[in-house]
């Protein structure tokens, strides 16, 4: 019984090293033009390393993607995000020049393309060393930013059931 449950825990973390190396690739490929852009400021600054673990990166969004959540996600964007990022996500914010960074444009869809929404869920919890960590935002907050997220490169949501847009009570962003 003992050894049984011995080799499943062997398994069970193997099989977490495995995703946490293919976790790990891509970042390492994309570490190069990150330096670059700090010299050239006019190409977007590329993915900041950030630390991610792989059950982070394997958790699903638990909140429909529609457009109540889209709706809900870009209003908190509007107040925390859009300065840097900008009103259509395209990285464009009027913080931006004063700051001399240069965010990602979420307008194109390779940008995303290999990000999970457990990923875009973690980086919105760690922040980075320009962005601001938002911990202390409720979850289902970070949801709906990550799904409107999704709708930037041109993802179209559910449409709202007459029902869902009744109960969309607006919750004021923290
Ligand atoms: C002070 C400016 C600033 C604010 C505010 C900010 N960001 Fe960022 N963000 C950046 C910069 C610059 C980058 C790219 C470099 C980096 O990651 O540090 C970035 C990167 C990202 C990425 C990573 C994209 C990727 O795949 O690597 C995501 C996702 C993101 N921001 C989402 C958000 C969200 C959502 C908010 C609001 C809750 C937000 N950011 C607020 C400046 C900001």
């Amino acid at each position: 019984m003992a050894a049984k449950h011995l080799i499943g825990l062997l398994v069970f973390s193997l099989a977490l090293g495995n995703s946490w190396a293919q976790e790990e690739q891509p970042k390492s490929d994309e570490k190069a033009p990150s330096g670059t852009a700090a010299s050239a400021p006019t190409t977007p600054q590329a993915v900041h390393d950030y630390k991610i673990s792989p059950e982070d990166a394997a958790r699903k969004n638990p909140t429909k993607f529609g457009s109540v959540s889209v709706e809900r996600g870009k209003k908190i964007f509007n107040t925390q995000c859009v300065m840097c990022h900008g009103e259509n996500g395209d990285g464009k914010g009027d913080m931006v020049e004063e700051m001399k960074i240069n965010p990602p444009d979420f307008t194109k869809p390779e940008t995303l393309k290999n990000r999970t929404d457990g990923e875009l869920f973690a980086i919105m919890n760690v922040g980075s060393g320009v962005m601001p960590d938002q911990r202390r935002m409720t979850e289902t907050h970070k949801w709906n930013i990550v799904n409107f997220l999704r709708s930037l490169s041109g993802k179209t949501p559910e449409k709202a059931t007459g029902k869902e847009a009744e109960e969309n009570v607006i919750l004021v962003p923290q």
